[in-house]
């Protein structure tokens, strides 16, 4: 490796692997299923008439495109993200339908954005993935304009979102490499604790911050269900390099354990999260010289 590269982090290899693959894969599913998330996004982007949108973590675009659509022709909205294919693929869906949203792909924690270019600040489940999320939060506000929003959706604990743990919980007796969850660490859950995302976002330069807890109706068509399970997740990554008949033995014991979610045609659960607000009240830290 060229030296003088920054060596990538676990999660640069995993979005740029395995994880940005399924997500890919599972594009349309996964926008179906979080679509009223992107909802209340939208309606943040109209609520504040922001026109310079910063969407973090944005994956295949679903939301900047959103954001896109209600800034309009005047609006200025860049997606970023650290999976090139995954950006490969929100620049494609932005072309497609003629939006005016750019897409570039970059780690957010070290990416020199233009200083106090962005009015609003969202994301959709892509903030829980820093190794430093101070470092990144930082970099948020210096990107920032004064008196800019932060509007971020994460998840609330693994144990309030049974849903999203059903398929490691069925699992883990089949496949005992799953690997297991630290908390706080990098991932899904890393900002279960309110207390711990506040005070990354104190420390980061954020003001007037207001984290509140939102449930959350999500469902999409039954038929895409082991579609799902048998992609995402540790469950989903862990399967890729598991045998046939494991395989098999797996995602029959799992469509069993999603029963409580399948209502007819239809999966349906609760997602347990937090909307994450705040406001860039006080001026920027200088960035750092390193
Ligand atoms: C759970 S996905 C959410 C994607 C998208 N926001 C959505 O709702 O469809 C998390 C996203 O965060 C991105 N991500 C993780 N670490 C990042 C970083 N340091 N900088 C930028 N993006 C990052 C991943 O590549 C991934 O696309």
């Amino acid at each position: 490796m060229d030296a003088t590269q920054p060596t990538p982090t676990d999660q640069a290899v995993l979005w740029n692997g395995r994880a940005g693959r399924a997500w890919i894969d599972a594009q349309a599913t996964l926008d179906r299923m979080f679509a009223p998330f992107e909802d209340l996004l939208a309606d943040t982007v109209r609520a504040t008439s922001a026109r310079r949108v910063l969407d973090v973590g944005c994956g295949t675009g679903g939301t900047t495109l959103a954001a896109a659509r209600v800034a309009g022709a005047q609006g200025d909205c860049l997606g970023v993200d650290i999976s090139e294919p995954m950006v490969a693929v929100a620049r494609k869906r932005a072309a497609g339908e003629g939006s005016t949203a750019r897409f570039i792909a970059a780690d957010v924690q070290a990416h020199a954005f233009e200083a106090a270019s962005f009015d609003l600040v969202i994301s959709r489940f892509g903030v829980m993935f820093f190794d430093d999320p101070v470092a990144a939060f930082a970099n948020l506000r210096r990107a920032s304009s004064t008196h800019a929003r932060l509007r971020a959706i994460a998840w609330r604990s693994a144990a309030e979102n049974p849903y999203m743990t059903a398929a490691e919980r069925a699992a883990a007796p089949l496949l005992p490499n799953l690997p297991v969850r630290a908390p706080g660490a990098p991932g899904q859950f890393a900002f279960a604790d309110r207390h711990r995302v506040a005070s990354i976002l104190q420390e980061s330069g954020w003001g007037e911050i207001d984290i509140q807890p939102i449930d959350v109706n999500c469902t999409y068509p039954e038929k895409e269900l082991v579609g799902y399970f048998t992609r995402l997740g540790a469950v989903g990554q862990v399967l890729e390099d598991t045998d046939e008949a494991t395989r098999r033995q797996v995602t029959d014991t799992l469509r069993t354990a999603f029963d409580p979610f399948v209502h007819g045609d239809e999966v349906r659960f609760t997602a347990a999260c937090w909307m994450i607000a705040a406001t860039a009240t006080a001026p920027p830290a200088p960035a750092s010289a390193s």
